[in-house]
């Protein structure tokens, strides 16, 4: 089965093809991070309106790269939410459309859900990790721990009661003067930063628990870089102080959503999944226990089609689709969605 993806909740128009026989085909990605660079923050109506813009080209594009026309798809698959609304629309209004017109089935994916199992996509020297396993989301709208007891069965086990860890590292980068968006920057800042020149909390695990928080961080940062000499080697020290934290922090916390979902296998996805340290680390913590953890690759962690392609073709394949009105979900819990 041949699946049409397509990916628009924010500022990332993302289309590719998955083939249930051969894998992904073909997949592109346009980023409006220029666009909305001098705003320091994601415009919802800019998005939607560049996304009108993109989409259809993108499809054609991607088609080409796939060595194929489009009356050779089976389905299609589109993020129906969570997310930007009118950005959500688009999507939803262009597979809908295509899906019309090819007379095909088309599913609404929900965006985590294509995180979530984007690593499942990937070729594993170990195999597809199988369910029962933990998942840990962390992009820079979620940060939640989930027990994946099957696909489309998901629990929830802890989250972040404020920021956010993709959205602590943008915010920490901005008060230390990093352009927009500010994520990866920080993180190849802190390649050069001294480890331990700085030391911030890891904040929550003193006390039992799978919940996360991440805003009193950004303070903790906020104090040490207005009381430092701000220069370069200070701005990599606290970023690197910084980025352990928060490495520190999210694998503390795996590492006991693992003990008390009794699973060995961690998956990790969403932006701050592409975090070198963040990758590093947990494999050790997986080696250490005898368990797996499985990434996408880096381009798979932040926001693309090809997770969404994958996504709906399996709920496709297992007869799942929606009817023909255009309908989105901007705010969707994962617990409701049907299993697969
Ligand atoms: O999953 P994603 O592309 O979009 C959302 O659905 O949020 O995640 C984007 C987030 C941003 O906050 C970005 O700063 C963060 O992921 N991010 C990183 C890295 N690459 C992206 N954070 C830390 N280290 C990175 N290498
Ligand atoms: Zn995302």
């Amino acid at each position: 089965m041949k699946v049409l993806g397509i990916e628009t909740s924010c500022d990332e128009t993302g289309v590719a093809v998955y083939d249930t026989d051969t894998g992904l085909r073909a997949h592109g990605l346009y980023s409006q991070i220029a666009l909305h660079a001098e705003y320091g923050g994601v415009v919802p109506e800019l998005a939607s309106r560049d996304h009108v813009r993109k989409l259809l080209p993108l499809i054609r594009q991607t088609l080409v790269d796939a060595g194929m026309t489009i009356d050779e798809l089976d389905g299609v698959a589109y993020t129906a939410g969570p997310g930007l609304v009118g950005a959500l629309l688009v999507g939803a209004g262009v597979a809908r459309a295509v899906a019309w017109a090819l007379d095909l089935p088309a599913v609404a994916v929900h965006h985590m859900e294509g995180h979530l199992l984007a690593p499942l996509m990937e070729d594993d020297p170990l195999g597809r990790p199988e369910p029962p396993f933990v998942a840990l989301l962390v992009s820079g709208g979620h940060t939640q721990l989930i027990h994946v007891e099957a696909i489309g069965r998901y629990k929830l086990l802890g989250e972040t009661l404020d920021d956010a860890a993709g959205e602590a590292f943008d915010k920490t980068a901005k008060l230390m003067g990093l352009p927009y968006p500010g994520g990866p920057q920080l993180a190849a800042l802190a390649e050069q930063g001294r480890p331990g020149a700085f030391r911030f909390a890891r904040p929550m695990t003193d006390r039992p628990g799978l919940d996360f928080s991440f805003s009193g961080l950004k303070t903790q940062v906020l104090l040490a870089w207005q009381g430092s000499d701000q220069s370069e080697a200070t701005r990599a020290d606290i970023a690197r102080g910084f980025e352990d934290a928060v490495v520190d922090t999210l694998a503390i916390k795996c590492q006991r959503a693992l003990d008390e979902a009794g699973c060995d296998t961690l998956v990790v996805a969403g932006g701050v999944g592409a975090n070198k340290r963040l990758r590093a680390k947990l494999q050790e913590m997986a080696a250490r226990r005898g368990g797996r953890v499985s990434f996408p690759r880096p381009a798979f962690c932040t926001d693309n089609g090809a997770m969404i392609a994958y996504a709906g073709a399996l709920r496709l394949q297992a007869g799942q689709h929606v009817d023909e009105s255009v309908r989105v979900t901007p705010r969707w819990d994962m617990a409701t969605l049907e299993a697969v």
